[in-house]
């Protein structure tokens, strides 16, 4: 694993920028797998900021995002489909024929899953985006989720409730499940780039980097992968 100590939230934006550069410049055709959350958004202001300065085009590049809330319509302002349109879609040339969403509000969830993961099986994500959660979850992959898992229904444990409901006027309204990508189709990205900003990720982070490959730590499974570049600033590395 690769680490990069940022100095602050926006500076590890920067970096992690320069990453999905590299990638769109190599290859305008690659494929993106994006996070939602308040870490990326530093990134995505890069991504914004250089599509008006050298007009970087994503026209033909896709993207996979991890997961959605259940319950949650297109529409709703939560919903991590509206929050990818207002981060970032919305401000760049990007097709929204190329990009992927699970629906939460599909009929059938199951099948829901399954059409995802079908998806994703067609496919090799170039360069994945990633965050933590404070409890080491990668996406809603929750402690104990099998490192074998596919796309699937979670429930969300209650740490990850209550970290969320910032977001939420009220933490009643904080959805109780949510379909994710599983662990084994993160694993398949041929590049990943964690990014944890913040004091409170540091626990995670040093179980991550430093602790045993556990499914108790989601996160823990990257030490296992080829090519992972983690990008922190002084708080999320703190106790590493
Ligand atoms: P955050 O969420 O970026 O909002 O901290 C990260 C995560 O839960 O994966």
């Amino acid at each position: 694993m690769k680490l990069i100590i940022a100095a602050n939230a926006e500076e590890a934006g920067k970096k992690a920028f320069l990453e999905i550069k590299t990638a769109v410049d190599r290859n305008p055709r690659a494929v993106l797998g994006l996070a939602t959350g308040s870490t990326p958004l530093p990134l995505y202001n890069e991504i914004i900021a250089d599509r008006k300065k050298n007009g970087t085009s994503y026209k033909n590049i896709t993207t996979f995002n991890l997961d959605e809330y259940v319950g949650l319509s297109a529409n709703d302002p939560q919903s991590y489909i509206r929050f990818m349109k207002d981060s970032l879609f919305d401000h760049i040339d990007i097709d929204m024929k190329n990009v992927n969403i699970p629906c939460g509000t599909a009929d059938d969830l199951d099948a829901e899953c399954k059409r995802y993961s079908k998806l994703l099986s067609e496919k090799v994500i170039d360069v994945q985006i990633l965050g933590i959660g404070g409890n080491g979850h990668i996406a809603f992959n929750e402690p104990g989720t099998s490192f074998e898992s596919t796309t699937h229904i979670t429930p969300l444990t209650e740490k990850t409730i209550q970290d969320n409901a910032r977001f939420f006027d009220d933490e009643n309204k904080v959805p109780r499940f949510a379909i994710t990508m599983g662990i084994s189709e993160i694993m398949r990205a041929k590049k990943i780039i964690i990014i944890a900003t913040g004091a409170n990720k540091a626990d995670a982070v040093c179980n991550m980097i430093k602790g045993e490959v556990t499914e108790q730590c989601p996160a823990s499974i990257l030490q296992r992968h080829e090519d992972v570049v983690c990008i922190l600033d002084a708080g999320a590395a703190s106790k590493i």
